[in-house]
């Protein structure tokens, strides 16, 4: 979690600085801060989104060509104007900024308290700037070298970037388990949490590793080391981003243009992965591992949140297609309950940002059982993929919006080519049905595109159920995780409380709750489950509830039961997760509107959960 920018160069920074930390409120957005030198060192922080220290900031000196910027989201010490970043030393000449954990920061703070050193804040942060000043005037050493002794010194996670009003000509950034990547300009550069405040200024990059230092100056130089002092050769990469892509395009929310994306980002999960007149699947990362993935005695998925749902989706795809018994796991659950797992599991972790800490921790327990670790993983050059033996990228684009959509579907459409894959090499799954399949997912797109055109009549029934207070959804078989994410995003969003139950299991308790005031969603869609599905309707309508039913095209039946249909195209019932995820994306969305909630940046919540 928190963002953090800067800048060194001959350009105004604050400009740069604010532009980017914008870009960065994703993650994190509960204060916000600055700091530049121009005569002084000037730092300008508050509580609040990016928006309101620019209207702290407007009345003052905000000139200088070098600065720092920080976006946060509260892990020690409450969101207020003095936890906000960027944090002084003792002296107050040099500031820092940092997205992560000081996990001994109790310890150092302690002994640096009977050194003298006063603290203001409650971070962790504040403590490791004072340590750094400790150290280089202790050991009357350079600024660089003082923080190299000082990471040395740290148990926990950091992406920091260091100003001092001592060394105006010059930036010192490091990172564990914190992502942070470098813009190589002309005799400038910009580091950020991820290429989003680089990509309209260059597209050279440097991906810094963990326990890596960047120090970096006005000359246009650029000196890497590791925290043991090994001097590091600069990898500079071209980065693959478009500006276009990071912006809302004319929509009100990114959350709305991503929903509206999705024809586009699932065509692009599948851009030369798929041949379907031929009959040909070639997905990239999974090569090499063939041989790992039908031999495994076992695949584990590992995720959290929406990336947890989709792994839900591919236990049904792969158990179905591949015959490979699969288990999935929430990370944080996996990594500290000494799970039975060795060299014959594979283990697929998803994650869209590629960053989550508990998935990361999942993926290193995994390792170190000798398990092989395949990554499923939207932003390009993120932690996980580097991390992992092998892996897929989604290519759904960047998601910005912090309640998931488009990754979601990219993340299944990746899953559902693994698990067709697998089962033709495996021969579970007989040659006819596989190019059925394969034809019936070239068409998700354009069934995407039909439904996306019933957008009034679900902001309609966004209208009626905008004041529930409890809201319902059911599903079952490959919708019963539908169910679950259709619930996760009505919470997200609009603050309802919501839940997903699979259809059948809300006879043993939800089934107590049902009365005229309560919304139940069922996604009823035609598959082998949808009598039964019918039978679930028949039980809460018998209880009054006010019933929204997902059902396909032309089904009659179910219309005369519900209270309310939204209909869309039939496909196999494998693919229906696509398919009848996106009208509840756009329930949720519209919902979250009329309540006059944030929907890209619902409160207290982030898009990339660096913390556990
Ligand atoms: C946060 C986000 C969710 C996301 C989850 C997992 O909670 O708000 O949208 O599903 O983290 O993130 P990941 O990046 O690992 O998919």
């Amino acid at each position: 979690m928190c963002g953090i920018v800067a800048y060194i160069g001959k350009r105004e920074a604050y400009p740069i600085l604010v532009k980017g930390l914008h870009r960065l409120e994703y993650r994190g957005y509960d204060s916000a801060g600055v700091a530049m030198i121009s005569d002084k060192l000037n730092v300008y922080k508050c509580k609040g989104k990016v928006a309101d220290l620019e209207k702290f900031s407007e009345s003052k000196d905000r000139k200088g060509s070098i600065g720092i910027g920080h976006t946060r989201w509260a892990t020690h010490g409450e969101p207020n104007d003095v936890n906000a970043h960027p944090h002084y030393s003792g002296s107050k000449k040099i500031v820092l900024i940092h997205n992560g954990i000081i996990e001994n920061y109790a310890p150092l703070k302690e002994e640096l308290k009977k050194r003298g050193h006063k603290f203001e804040s409650d971070t962790d942060t504040e403590v490791l700037v004072h340590l750094i000043e400790d150290i280089q005037q202790r050991e009357n050493v350079s600024l660089d070298e003082a923080v190299r002794i000082a990471l040395n010194n740290v148990v926990g996670a950091y992406a920091i970037v260091i100003l001092s009003e001592e060394n105006p000509d010059m930036l010192i950034a490091a990172k564990k388990s914190s992502p942070m990547v470098i813009g190589v300009g002309q005799e400038e550069f910009f580091i950020a949490s991820d290429a989003t405040p680089i990509v309209e200024y260059t597209k050279n990059v440097v991906y810094l590793d963990d326990e890596e230092i960047a120090i970096v100056n006005r000359k246009g130089e650029l000196q890497i080391k590791t925290i043991r002092n090994e001097n590091i050769d600069p990898y500079i990469q071209e980065l693959q981003l478009q500006l276009e892509a990071i912006e809302k395009g004319g929509y009100d929310h990114f959350m709305l243009k991503e929903i509206f994306e999705q024809p586009r980002s699932i065509k692009d999960s599948m851009r030369g992965r798929v041949n379907a007149q031929q009959g040909v699947i070639s997905v990239g990362g999974i090569r090499d591992y063939l041989q790992k993935f039908t031999n495994a005695k076992r695949i584990i998925i590992i995720g959290c949140g929406t990336s947890w749902h989709a792994g839900l989706v591919g236990e049904y795809l792969f158990e179905e297609l591949a015959r490979i018994p699969v288990e999935v796991e929430y990370a944080s659950e996996f990594r500290y309950r000494n799970p039975v797992i060795g060299e014959d599991d594979v283990v697929i972790a998803i994650s869209q940002s590629g960053e989550t800490a508990d998935t990361l921790a999942a993926i290193e327990l995994a390792k170190s059982k000798g398990a092989t670790i395949f990554g499923v993983c939207n932003v390009v050059g993120s932690t996980i993929p580097r991390t992992t033996h092998a892996g897929s990228y989604t290519h759904a684009g960047p998601e910005i919006g912090v309640a998931s959509t488009k990754a979601f579907t990219a993340q299944v459409t990746v899953l559902t080519l693994m698990a067709l894959l697998l089962g033709h090499r495996k021969g579970t799954i007989s040659e006819s049905h596989y190019r059925e399949l394969l034809s019936e997912l070239e068409a998700v797109p354009s069934k995407i595109e039909k439904i996306l055109k019933l957008n009034d009549q679900i902001k309609y029934l966004a209208s009626i159920f905008a004041d529930a207070r409890n809201f319902l959804y059911l599903g079952r078989s490959y919708t019963f995780p539908v169910a679950l994410e259709g619930a996760l995003k009505l919470k997200e969003i609009s603050y309802i409380h919501a839940e997903g139950y699979p259809a059948a299991e809300m006879k043993h308790g939800p089934i107590a709750l049902i009365d005229e005031e309560m919304p139940v969603v069922v996604i009823a869609t035609k598959g082998a489950s949808y009598e039964k599905v019918i039978s679930n309707i028949q039980e809460v309508k018998a209880r009054k509830g006010k019933v929204i039913a997902v059902v396909t095209e032309g089904d009659d039946a179910a219309k005369g039961m519900a209270d309310y249909v939204i209909e869309v195209p039939e496909t196999d019932e494998k693919l229906a997760p696509l398919i009848s995820v996106v009208p509840l994306q756009l329930l949720a969305y519209h919902i979250a509107v009329l309540r006059g909630c944030n929907v890209d940046q619902p409160r207290n919540l982030a898009k990339s959960v660096t913390v556990e």
